[in-house]
């Protein structure tokens, strides 16, 4: 993918901006003894998901949009960091027995095979939580300019029970009947594509895109979603495990209802092409210069892992 210098560097720096947010977030160093114990599991377990790797393309997305309006500074690397965090907690929920019962994520057990269950959901509520407290100083640090509240406002409506949480609802209730490929579509936008819409709008808001440009930016995110979960979907099918990180088959063995399910692998194919002439003739409508979304797409359809 084609990323500008600084969005390269912030992500190199990423995973030293997770420990060192945790560690001032959990105040390590100052506490007792018995204190220490629970502040040292659970910033681990945070940590072990966050720092585990993974494609870092919502932070991406983010840092770039904010570039391609206006620039990056360190409240924008704070929004980065803070969508990586839910999104990592969302994956600790997904793999946990009563979701997906996965046992691997990002080429490394997953949290409830390391710390337990319960550590688990803790670690993923933590991590929700802390993405709140870091937009929050960076909103305070920055009174005065809305781009921040809009940009908080959007993330957290994104992940919300009207965004990723009412997808992942849908994709748990809607695998015990029969779906169309209308619902399949509802239940991609919501569990994948908001959150992946919130990245790029977000970024934008933080480098002052105006009001025509988040709204085209809003259907661009909507295509980005299904051709992400579809593409996911194909990978759960004719995938390598070494590659992804994570299992394959996991979704015939929840029975999940996916686009190879419902039109076989070539239906599918065809509409993954569909969806890349779509952003191709969308993006060429944006104002900015476009060669990181061009390629992100051409990544997206084409990725292994
Ligand atoms: C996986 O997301 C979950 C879905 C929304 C399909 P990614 O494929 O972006 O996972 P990481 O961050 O690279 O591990
Ligand atoms: C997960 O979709 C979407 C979210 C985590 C919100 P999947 O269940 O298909 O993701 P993977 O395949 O486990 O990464
Ligand atoms: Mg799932
Ligand atoms: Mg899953
Ligand atoms: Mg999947």
């Amino acid at each position: 993918m084609i990323v500008n210098a600084q969005t390269e560097a912030a992500l190199k720096g990423i995973e030293a901006t997770f420990i060192k947010i945790i560690s001032e977030c959990v105040e390590l160093e100052t506490v007792s003894i018995t204190d220490k114990a629970a502040k040292s599991l659970i910033s681990e377990a945070m940590l072990y998901s966050l720092n585990a790797g993974g494609k870092r393309i919502r932070p991406m997305l983010l840092l770039e949009m904010a570039k391609a309006y206006g620039d990056i500074n360190d409240g924008v690397v704070a929004f980065a960091a803070a969508i990586e965090m839910i999104h990592t907690y969302s994956l600790i929920h997904d793999d946990l027995p009563c979701m997906d019962d996965d046992d691997l994520r990002r080429g490394k057990p997953t949290s409830h095979i390391v710390f337990g269950e319960d550590i688990a959901v803790l670690a993923g509520d933590s991590l929700l939580n802390l993405a709140s407290e870091v937009m929050l100083e960076t909103v305070l640090k920055n009174c005065g300019n809305n781009n921040y509240m809009y940009a908080m406002r959007e993330i957290l409506k994104a992940s919300g029970s009207n965004g990723m949480i009412l997808g992942q609802v849908a994709d748990i209730k809607y695998h015990e009947t029969d779906i169309d490929v209308a619902t399949l579509d509802f239940i991609n936008f919501n569990k994948t594509g908001r959150l992946l819409t919130a990245s790029i709008v977000a970024g934008a808001f933080l480098g002052g895109a105006d009001n025509n440009e988040i709204a085209l930016l809003r259907e661009i995110g909507r295509d980005i979603g299904q051709l992400f979960q579809i593409v996911d979907d194909v990978l759960d099918v004719v995938g390598d495990t070494e590659k992804l990180g994570k299992r394959t088959q996991i979704d015939t063995k929840n029975n999940k209802k996916t686009y190879p399910n419902l039109l076989g692998l070539d239906g599918t194919y065809q509409a993954i092409q569909t969806l890349q002439s779509e952003l191709d003739s969308k993006i060429a409508l944006l104002s900015i210069e476009s060669s990181f979304l061009k390629s992100l797409v051409i990544f997206l359809v084409n990725r292994e892992y």
